[in-house]
């Protein structure tokens, strides 16, 4: 079963055909991704509506890419798939839209995935992983700590109270003057700087509850910024560390609380899978690996260029909900939100 999957919610525009084998393992043929990133580096963030322009200039190439370099045509593929959300919604409309006519005019199913529901199977794609496992979702726009119990059976344990970890990466490299996207940028820069010159908080660390807090961070490290200003570059490097490491002591803090939880309610995981682009962060994924040599669980991070949106992802979700007999009408109408866990209250709300 092959499914092309296009990903258009945020500044990459990327399509995919994934291919799924009778024992349930994955194989990619193709994943074309455009990134925006360079159009976007002046602003220090993604513009929505330099996003949605660019996704229409670049989509059709991209989609025509991937079936190229998969070396099919488009009667050998058995559904046409979509992130239909969450994301800006200018782009969703783009790719949305592009796969529902293909889907149309070819006569093949469509499915409209989460973007969210992407990341989250991305590990069962790579690594065919059996569920219940526990999920670190952290991108530019989600942080969140999630039991995946099943296609589309997702509990969400935990989130982030303000900013989300890559967004916090972002808003630090900004103000140090490093760029778009930032998270690269202050991980390299981290690993020549010192760590502890720097006393920076760490937020929500003995909490019961397992959710994220990062914007009391980023205002700790504006302040030190201002304070040592004008920063030279061992300033910049040592910020970049205090930040990092500050991340990471709450992060890691926040994993071993969702894990404990997650083997109260469901029994033992079967890995714990981390997600979304700061799952690139080498940092972050060896403090993952200390914590779940730590229990005693494998721990997964899909590689890096499928860390960051992808079509593959797209393709997967879509490949594990047609396997399941599900479709989604041409009607369906694109999401600006769309949680993962449709349950999941406030953080700090009680249910
Ligand atoms: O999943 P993604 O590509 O897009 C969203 O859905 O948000 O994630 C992008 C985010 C950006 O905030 C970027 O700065 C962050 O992932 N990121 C990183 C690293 N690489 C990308 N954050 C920390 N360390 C990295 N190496
Ligand atoms: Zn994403």
């Amino acid at each position: 079963m092959r499914v092309l999957g296009i990903e258009t919610t945020c500044d990459e525009t990327a399509a995919a055909v994934v291919e799924r084998l009778p024992d349930g393992s994955g194989r990619i043929l193709s994943n074309a991704i455009l990134s925006q990133a360079k159009r976007h580096a002046a602003y220090g963030g993604v513009v929505p509506e330099i996003a949605s322009r660019a996704h229409v200039d670049a989509v059709d190439r991209i989609v025509a890419q991937a079936m190229q370099s998969a070396d099919l045509t488009i009667n050998q593929i058995d559904g046409v798939a979509a992130a239909g959300g969450p994301g800006l919604i200018g782009g969703v409309i783009v790719g949305l839209t592009t796969a529902k006519a293909i889907a149309f005019a070819a006569g093949r199913p469509f499915l409209a995935i989460n973007h969210l529901e992407g990341h989250a199977l991305t590990a069962r794609l790579t690594d065919n992983v059996q569920f219940p496992y526990l999920l670190l979702l952290a991108s530019g726009g989600h942080s969140q700590l999630v039991a995946v119990e099943g296609v589309g059976k997702y509990t969400r344990l935990g989130t982030t109270i303000d900013d989300a970890i890559g967004e916090a990466f972002d808003k630090v490299a900004k103000l140090l003057g490093l760029g778009y996207p930032g998270g690269p940028a202050v991980e390299r820069l981290a690993t020549n700087g010192n760590p502890e010159r720097f006393a920076f908080p760490r937020p929500m660390v003995g909490r019961p509850e397992p959710n994220f807090s990062l914007s009391g961070l980023k205002t700790a490290v504006r302040i030190e910024a201002e304070r040592t200003a004008p920063l030279n570059d061992k300033d910049v490097a040592d910020l970049c560390a205090g930040f990092q490491a500050a991340v990471l002591d709450m992060v890691l803090d926040r994993v071993r609380v969702a894990l404990s939880q997650f083997k109260t309610r469901y029994g033992q995981p079967t890995a714990l899978v981390v997600a979304g682009g700061v799952a690139a962060n080498m940092a972050l994924r060896e403090g993952l690996q200390r914590l779940s040599d730590h229990f005693r669980i494998p721990m997964l991070a899909p590689p890096l260029q499928l860390c960051g949106d992808n079509g593959a992802m797209i393709a997967w979700a879509g490949l594990e909900r047609l396997s399941m007999g599900l479709r989604d009408p041409l009607s369906f109408a694109p999401r600006a939100r769309w949680p993962l866990d449709e349950n999941a209250a406030a953080p700090g709300a009680r249910a």
